[in-house]
């Protein structure tokens, strides 16, 4: 399945190095995912490609405004249809694995990177299926949003991870936080792994397993168990 992702962003250098290494560049070169980006000053009509400009009412801070978000947004309504158009925002609705596992599913979507005040309210009421925050915190921009929103996204795309099942254990994926995890050497400075995970017993291990992230959990994230 191939899965398409239009960025639209005044900055796109901003944007570029997490698509150049590692999981999300394996996935783009294996053809799971392409991601194209737009820089919006392309599509504006004014001499200085000035996209933002001063709030109607007056108030601190400049609005990014509609026309060349929505001219470059016709563009690409206009060569395929899109599932989601997705606006970047701290007011959105919070990113989760369950929206991460939803978003892997579909085929087309637009992402809006905001910035400075944000955008003008008519780009949300009429050209926006979705808004999307990653935390309760302020970003300068919206790409570095977008980033963690693809990152999470394309990960979970069918076919993207070598191993199947290594998304399935990850933290959050069953509503538990992942239990710990060990490597070689078995005994490091008197640090011992636990004995458990060298018996061979794989019920066992899987039952210990199964305990820990509940534990885990427990400990680190009670309000994931209500
Ligand atoms: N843009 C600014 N802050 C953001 C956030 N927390 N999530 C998504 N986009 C943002």
């Amino acid at each position: 399945m191939l899965m398409r992702i239009d960025i639209l962003t005044v900055l796109p250098e901003l944007l570029k190095s997490p698509f150049e290494a590692s999981i999300l560049k394996r996935a783009i070169e294996a053809g799971h995912v392409e991601v194209h980006f737009h820089n919006l000053r392309d599509y504006t009509t004014n001499a200085y490609k000035s996209v933002d400009d001063y709030q109607f009412g007056g108030g601190a801070g400049m609005v990014m405004m509609i026309e060349p978000i929505d001219k470059c947004i016709s563009k690409l309504k206009s060569e395929r249809s899109y599932d989601e158009i997705i606006y970047m925002t701290p007011d959105g609705e919070r990113l989760d694995q369950g929206m991460a596992n939803a978003m892997s599913l579909k085929e087309n979507i637009i992402i809006l990177c905001g910035h400075y005040k944000g955008v003008d309210q008519r780009v949300r009421d009429h050209l926006i299926t979705k808004e999307v925050s990653i935390g309760d915190y302020v970003l300068s921009g919206g790409e570095l949003g977008a980033a963690v929103f693809c990152d999470a996204v394309i990960r979970l795309i069918p076919g993207v991870l070598g191993n199947e099942t290594s998304a399935l254990t990850d933290s959050f994926q069953d509503d538990l936080l992942a239990p710990p995890i060990y490597t070689r050497p078995r005994e490091y400075k008197g640090w011992k792994v636990p004995d458990i995970l060298f018996g061979g017993n794989f019920p066992e291990i899987e039952k210990w397993r199964e305990e820990q992230a509940l534990k885990n959990t427990e400990n680190k994230r009670p309000d994931l168990l209500k």
